[in-house]
C-alpha cells in the first residue's frame, strides 16, 4: 500500500510517497482504509522536529499521524464491538498518511454514514480536542471566553462549540483579516489581531474592562502571559499546543494566580483516559451537530494522498481557514 513518509527532517518536500506492506492488525487493534486524512499543525512541527513534546518523536522512517475517517479492513484478536466495513475515525500519533493504518480498537469513534468523510474526520481528534478544552476549562453559561487561533482546525470548531455551550461572548483572535472574518461568520463576537501590540488591551475593552472567563490557549510564547493578565477573578486557562514553536514553551509565573487565576492542561489521551464518561458526551454532542448542520466542519483544501507536501505547505502559510484534507480516493 502507498504511505507518505520521510526519513529526514525539514521542509514539505522530505515528504515523499513509498510503497510498504499492508499493515496487520494485532490484538486489540484493527485496520482502517482511509477515506479522508485530516492534516493538523502539530504534524507540521514533527516534520520539522521542533514538536514541543520531545518525549514524542519519532523513530524514522515516519508516517505522520492524524484525523483518519475510513472503513475497517481488519480486526485483530481481542476486538469487540466493531466488524469488518464498519465505519470509523481515530487520531493517531503515527501511520495516518496511509491508504490503510492500524489503530488501537479503544480509540475508535463510530462516524455515520450520511457524514462526508472530510468534514466528518474532526470527529476522533480535532472536534474532541475543541469540545475537551471547553469542558476543562469549566465553561459556565454567560462566560466570555477567549480562542486564540479561531479560524484554526481546532480554534472553528471551540468558537461555535463555546457559543453553543451559552457563552455571552466569545472572542476570537487570528493573524488575517479573512481568518477574522472566517471566525465572525461562526459566531465569534468580535475578532482581534492579536499580532498588533495592543491586542489584549483590545480584547480587554470587549469586555468592557472586567477581563475574560477562559483562554483557550495553543500558541505559546508571550501570548500565554497576556492571556494570564487578562483572566477575571475565577478565570481558566488552558493550555494545549505552542504552535509559535519559534518560541520557548513559558512557565507559569504563580504570583499572577494569587488573582484567582486557574491554569491547567490538556490533552487528548489523557483526558479520553481520565474523564471518559465526558468524552462520550462531547462525541455525541459533536456528532449529533454535525448530522443535523449545526456545527460546521469547515474544509478548505482537499488533496491527494501524495499531495501531503502542498497539504502541508498549505497549513504552514497560516493563510487557512478552517482544515486541509488529505482524501486517498483523490490520488
Ligand atoms: N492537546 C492536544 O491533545 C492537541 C492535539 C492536537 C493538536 N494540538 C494543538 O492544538 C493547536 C491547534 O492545532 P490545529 O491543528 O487546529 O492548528 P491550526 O490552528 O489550524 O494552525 C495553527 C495556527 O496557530 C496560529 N499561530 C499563531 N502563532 C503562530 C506561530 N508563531 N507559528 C505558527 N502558527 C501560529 C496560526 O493561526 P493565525 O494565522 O490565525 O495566527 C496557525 O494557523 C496546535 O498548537 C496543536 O499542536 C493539541
Amino acid at each position: 500500500m502507498r504511505v507518505m513518509q520521510f526519513d529526514s527532517y525539514g521542509g514539505p518536500e522530505v515528504l515523499v510517497a513509498a510503497d510498504v506492506a499492508l499493515p496487520q492488525p494485532g490484538p486489540g487493534q484493527v485496520r482502517i482504509r482511509a477515506e479522508a486524512i485530516s492534516v493538523g499543525y502539530a504534524q507540521t512541527q514533527m516534520r520539522r522536529d521542533v514538536f514541543p513534546a520531545p518525549m514524542w518523536r519519532p523513530v524514522f522512517p515516519v508516517v505522520l499521524g492524524g484525523d483518519v475517517v475510513g472503513r475497517i479492513t481488519g480486526v485483530g484478536d481481542d476486538v469487540t464491538g466493531v466488524c469488518v466495513g464498519d465505519r470509523v475515525g481515530a487520531f493517531t500519533l503515527y501511520g495516518a498518511y496511509a491508504e490503510e493504518v492500524v489503530v488501537d480498537a479503544a480509540t475508535l469513534v463510530p462516524v455515520p454514514e450520511s457524514l462526508d468523510a472530510a468534514e466528518a474526520a474532526v470527529l476522533p481528534g480535532t472536534g474532541l480536542i475543541a469540545g475537551g478544552v471547553l469542558r476543562t476549562a469549566l465553561l459556565r453559561k454567560g462566560d466570555a471566553v477567549l480562542v486564540h487561533a479561531a479560524a484554526g482546525g481546532i480554534g472553528h470548531l471551540a468558537v461555535q462549540l463555546a457559543k453553543a455551550a451559552g457563552a455571552s461572548l466569545v472572542v476570537a483572535t487570528a493573524g488575517s483579516a479573512s481568518k477574522r472574518d472566517f471566525a465572525l461568520s461562526l459566531g465569534a463576537d468580535v475578532a482581534v489581531d492579536y499580532t498588533r501590540a495592543d491586542w489584549a488591551a483590545e480584547v480587554r475593552s470587549a469586555t468592557g474592562g472586567r477581563g475574560v472567563d477562559v483562554v483557550l490557549e495553543s500558541i505559546g510564547g508571550d501570548v500565554v502571559e497576556q492571556g494570564l493578565d487578562l483572566l477575571a477573578p475565577g478565570g481558566r486557562l488552558v493550555f494545549f499546543g505552542s504552535s509559535a514553536a519559534e518560541l520557548a514553551v513559558p512557565t507559569v509565573p504563580l504570583m499572577k494566580l494569587i488573582g484567582l487565576r486557574y491554569v491547567t492542561g490538556f490533552a487528548l489521551s489523557a483526558w479520553r483516559g481520565g474523564r471518559p464518561d465526558e468524552y462520550r458526551e462531547v462525541l455525541d454532542e459533536l456528532t449529533s451537530r454535525l448530522l443535523d448542520g449545526r456545527l460546521r466542519s469547515s474544509v478548505h483544501a482537499r488533496l491527494p494522498l501524495t499531495a501531503a507536501a502542498r497539504a502541508h505547505e498549505l497549513v504552514e502559510s497560516r493563510a487557512h481557514p478552517g482544515r486541509v484534507v488529505l482524501v486517498p480516493g483523490l490520488d
